[in-house]
């Protein structure tokens, strides 16, 4: 097989690729070079590299695209069937770091870390102003998806002596229901009410058509002053600038490790409103950015593309 992978891959499952396929390496691809870049190869590999209905279409060998990472968005999956291209994803292996992320963005809002951390920098000295802690204990938190990030964030914020809610939905499996019981989950019966009981609310649902803008103006009429919204899901599913008027009406703060629209690749410029707002402390979608993370999801990415190669029937997007 041919194989190119466009994005950061850990060496040793790019080695392991390599022992058996003929396989290329070009970490820094951008979305726009990748429509030049395909030719020949029939499988690719990405992380945040967009790949686009153009990348695809002058793709003449593509079989098989891989999102090293749980979701699919950044593909252009309608093309992607069109063509006949299978798109797998790697889900669940990095839950443990997006759930990290979450708690460590809601310890550093409730904490003020990030104004602490560039005050000291500045050579300043403010022990007043850093003194307005809410802490943690005892708090309401709110749990948008129980699939395996928000079950692990779940169980985190639970062990911080939080009481942890969620909505209730029809249909969810027995695995998840023990767990959300072993967890001392408790169920609402809507969103809304979900923002009325809640000091955080964590969103852990993939960007679809129907989450899109989850968290939009009428949600945050429901919110509670003060409350912590957490996003380390995807950008989409908040309208940002509800968020901000909610921010500045009700005193709303957000953890924000993902953004509308947000660069697919490389470094450079990001101009957001919601990023520079001071009610956030923001981060550069790195929820899944952790050694123990991209080695989990490396290793399944190789399981899935040594299954094709041996001609197993992939369960795909
Ligand atoms: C995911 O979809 O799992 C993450 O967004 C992946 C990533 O940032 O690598």
């Amino acid at each position: 097989m041919r194989i190119l992978i466009a994005d950061a891959f850990p060496e040793e499952h790019r080695n392991r690729l390599a022992a058996a396929h003929d396989c290329d390496y070009a970490p820094d691809t951008t979305a726009e070079q990748l429509p030049a870049e395909l030719s020949g190869y029939d499988s690719l590999v990405v992380r945040s590299t967009r790949v686009t209905a153009q990348a695809l279409d002058s793709a003449d060998a593509l079989r098989l695209v891989i999102r090293a990472g749980s979701g699919t968005n950044t593909i252009d999956t309608d093309a992607a069937s069109r063509l006949g291209i299978r798109v797998c994803n790697v889900p669940g292996r990095n839950a443990i770091a997006v759930a990290e992320l979450a708690c460590a963005l809601l310890l550093a809002i409730d904490r003020n870390i990030a104004d602490n951390v560039a005050d000291l920098r500045a050579g300043r000295w403010d022990k007043k102003r850093h003194s307005q802690a809410r802490g943690i204990f005892g708090r309401d938190v709110g749990v948008v998806g129980l699939g395996q990030v928000g079950l692990a964030f779940a169980e985190r914020a639970a062990a911080f002596g939080t009481r942890v809610h969620a909505v209730a939905k029809p249909g969810r499996d027995r695995q998840t229901l023990e767990r959300a019981q072993d967890i001392g989950i408790t169920f609402v019966d809507d969103l809304p009410a979900l923002a009325r009981t809640c000091d955080v609310l964590s969103l852990h649902v993939p960007a679809t058509d129907t989450t899109r803008r989850l968290v939009d103006r009428d949600l945050l009429a429901q919110v509670r002053p003060g409350t912590i919204i957490l996003n380390t899901a995807r950008g989409d599913l908040i309208d940002e600038d509800a968020l901000i008027e909610a921010m500045e009406a009700k005193g709303v703060r957000a953890g924000i490790d993902v953004f509308a629209d947000e660069p697919t690749t490389g470094t450079g410029a990001f101009a957001s409103r919601l990023a520079a707002h001071p009610h956030v402390c923001g981060t550069h979608h790195i929820g899944a950015s952790t050694e123990q993370a991209q080695e989990a999801v490396a290793a399944e990415t190789v399981r899935v593309i040594e299954e094709y190669a041996a001609g197993t029937v992939l369960h795909c997007v």
